[in-house]
């Protein structure tokens, strides 16, 4: 379904990305592991259009959408939260959620003046669906700046969600969060993220990859030098030099 062909990117001399392959399998989740600069945020940068790669082509569905729109890819159903948590700060956390909504009906109409017909009772109970399943009721009238960062990490899941799209890449979505908070991240994401859903999950945390993944792929220096099933690669040699650093 989503299908990357011999990507490449760089920038300026610094090759991110160096003709990589990925072809994702449909709704499960897909680890994709590497040390810090193997362009694993590059590679996410580019399945949501935000980069253009140098070259290669990005299928979805068998639909070309190399070159287009960060909007196109939006609408195509692929939605993403990001390392470095962007969220409007000085928004309450149901309006974050709202505002993504809107988003969707904007790239759907090609417009902004849709914000009315996204106030209406099926999108508020969409809206308070996500705050229920992603543990945010009680904060919903908190501005997003007031959160810590475990509940805005889940904010932006949130946003992510309510957009009911068939593609979600998460960046480091337990990045800075202590074991416990790691583990109920981890279970939100299997019980309120994946089902019925293509996941592609970055993170450093081995413990949450191999509790929630089924298949890793492993970038070093913007190429791809494993991949398979989680705990065959995780032990993997090239994988164990690479990453871990023995
Ligand atoms: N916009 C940019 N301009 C210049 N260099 C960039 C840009 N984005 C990424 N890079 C560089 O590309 C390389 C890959 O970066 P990327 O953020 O994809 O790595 P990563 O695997 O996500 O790392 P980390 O685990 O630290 O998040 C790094 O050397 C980074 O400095
Ligand atoms: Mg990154």
């Amino acid at each position: 379904m989503f299908d990357l062909r011999s990507i490449s990117k760089s920038f300026g001399s610094l090759k991110a990305l160096d003709q990589l392959d990925l072809q994702l399998k449909p709704k499960i989740i897909t680890g994709l592991i590497g040390p810090n600069g193997s362009g694993k945020t590059t590679l996410i940068n580019i399945m949501t259009g935000i980069y253009a790669p140098d070259s290669g082509s990005i299928y979805f569905h068998q639909q070309n959408l190399t070159g287009e729109s960060a909007e196109c890819f939006a609408q195509k159903s692929i939605a993403r939260t990001f390392q470095n948590i962007r969220l409007f700060k000085r928004m309450t956390v149901m309006e974050n959620i709202m505002a993504s909504l809107v988003t969707k009906e904007k790239n759907k109409r090609n417009n902004w003046f849709s914000y009315p017909f996204t106030r209406n009772k099926f999108n508020l109970n969409k809206a308070h669906e996500v705050l229920e399943i992603m543990n945010l009721k009680d904060q919903r009238n908190l501005f997003a700046e007031e959160l810590p960062l475990p509940l805005r990490r889940k904010l932006e899941i949130a946003r992510a969600l309510v957009a009911e799209p068939e593609v979600i890449l998460l960046d480091e979505p337990a990045g800075g969060m202590t074991p416990s908070e790691t583990f109920e991240m981890a279970e939100l994401i299997n019980l309120h993220v994946a089902p019925g859903r293509t996941i592609v999950l970055i993170e450093h945390k081995m413990d949450l990859i191999s509790k929630i993944c089924n298949h890793l792929v492993v970038l070093n220096h913007g190429e791809k030098i494993v991949e398979g099933e989680t705990h065959e690669v995780l032990s993997h040699k090239k994988v164990l030099e690479a990453y871990i650093g023995i």
